[in-house]
């Protein structure tokens, strides 16, 4: 399991450097003795490296679902180099080749989308979305439709306005006052809803959209945005019938419908965006992580020519067009490197090796449930995957987020890293997160699963 590093790599004092000067996102930095950050310096395919030298298959992609074509991509390193030494940057206030290139493939696999506008994080694209429709409201109607509705549980992004529009109370407790004209509706989780069992469920969980435009007055409110398939809110498939039924609401009260991809986009469900497998027509979705698998920094929001249309007034109007803009937007590395991402995912077939494994890890995470009393329920589409772990089956009550934390530590110690919902909600931080890249075999997906056999009989006794 673990092996030498590059010989030429020199670390001593880093870790030091790291304790010293880092601030880690997410993490607790007063750590017992002895417990110091991970520092991962070398990957490979499906496995990375850390500073000691040992060696983890990881099943998260980077931690958090994004590095979908592995590590080691030589040829995505070398269009960005040859790249950067040609253009390496000009404001995206016009165009670069990379960027119309990247363009024009990206909207090839999103029929009924032509606009592709580019930013840095899926934080910063979800936020472009939200000023389109808040200039909108502001073209048409005065700015009355201004309100988006959000999903409980769905999360899109950091800064205070995608916090506004997150459904996640642990993340967002203590970072208000919140941007005001956002409105949540509740999640679609059929497993720990009431009536989850009932075939219309999923029609019902929708109407809860229709329900929030009513209360807020129809002409109040200009979009919904929601996650394909909810992420860090712990994995969650909507049931038969949501989308469906979004579609419809929106339709019916003039919504725009914001799709969130920026996990389940570029392959990572099975197919190419989540909403696909859904027979939705979204009017602006909004990606980031897995678009470049991590090679560089880049995110996009894509609209229909329709929405593009409403910015499109003469020069006479001096504030009609998108007076938006984003510096390292116009950075060439992101659409470089995500063209050569996306020519892999293409002549690799990984987006139908993510459907076919994907069964498959479902299928060996069901077996899990078979066999640990603690595991709730599997749930997952392509290689995205959830395992919900409970005190109590019969009550479906949850396993304290300490118990999520020491399977993860147990299959560590096994070598495999996997992920957990990470202090998102006061109960429900009892997910844990299955993401490995878009390149995974059956013997990885065999390899993961023994170790979470593993981890769950060493904290559960199961
Ligand atoms: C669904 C979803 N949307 C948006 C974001 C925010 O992306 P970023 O961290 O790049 O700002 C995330 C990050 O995890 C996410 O999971």
């Amino acid at each position: 399991m673990n092996k030498a590093l590059s010989p030429d790599q020199n670390f001593e004092g880093v870790a030091e450097d790291d304790k010293q000067h880092a601030w880690h996102h997410m993490f607790q930095h007063n750590t017992p003795p002895g417990v110091a950050p991970q520092i991962i310096v070398e990957g490979e395919g499906m496995r990375v490296r850390d500073i000691n030298g040992r060696e983890y298959l990881d099943a998260v992609s980077g931690g958090v679902w994004t590095v979908n074509v592995g590590y080691g991509r030589k040829r995505i390193a070398r269009a960005v180099h040859d790249q950067l030494v040609k253009m390496c940057y000009y404001a995206n206030t016009g165009g670069t080749i990379p960027g119309a290139m990247f363009a024009k493939k990206l909207v090839s696999k999103m029929p009924g989308l032509s606009r592709v506008y580019y930013s840095n994080s899926g934080s910063e694209a979800n936020e472009k979305g939200y000023k389109l429709v808040r200039q909108l409201a502001a073209l048409k109607n005065g700015g009355r439709k201004h309100k988006i509705i959000y999903r409980d549980r769905d999360y899109h992004g950091t800064t205070i306005t995608a916090l506004s529009s997150g459904g996640q109370s642990q993340r967002k407790d203590q970072y208000g006052p919140f941007t005001p004209g956002f409105v949540e509706i509740p999640d679609c989780l059929a497993y720990h809803a009431k009536d989850g069992d009932d075939p219309d469920y999923g029609v019902r969980a929708a109407k809860e959209l229709e329900k929030a435009v009513l209360r807020e007055g129809p002409d109040t409110v200009g979009a919904v945005i929601l996650e394909p398939i909810t992420a860090g809110g712990g994995v969650i498939i909507p049931p038969p019938g949501y989308f469906e039924t979004i579609g419809e609401i929106c339709k019916k009260y003039g919504l725009l419908l914001h799709i969130d991809e920026v996990v389940c986009g570029l392959g990572r469900t099975g197919k190419w965006f989540g909403y696909q497998h859904f027979g939705v027509r979204p009017d602006i979705v909004t990606m980031a992580k897995g678009i470049a698998s991590g090679y560089a920094a880049i995110s996009a929001t894509v609209t229909t020519e329709e929405l593009f249309g409403e910015f499109l007034a003469g020069p006479e109007d001096k504030m009609h067009y998108f007076r938006d803009i984003s510096t390292f937007g116009g950075c060439t590395a992101g659409p470089a490197a995500a063209l050569e991402n996306i020519r892999i995912i293409e002549e690799e077939n990984l987006v139908e090796n993510a459907a076919t494994m994907g069964d498959y890890l479902l299928e060996r995470l069901q077996e899990m449930r078979d066999k640990h009393p603690m595991i709730g329920e599997a749930r997952g589409k392509g290689l995205f995957a959830g395992l919900e772990l409970v005190a109590d089956r019969a009550t479906r009550a949850p396993v304290d987020e300490s118990v999520a934390i020491r399977v993860v530590g147990e299959c560590m110690k096994r070598g495999v890293m996997i992920g957990r919902t990470n202090r998102s909600f006061p109960k429900y931080n009892n997910t844990l997160c299955f993401s490995p890249a878009l390149i995974c075999t059956r013997d990885d997906i065999d390899e993961i699963i023994a170790a979470v056999d593993a981890g769950l009989g060493e904290v559960g006794g199961g």
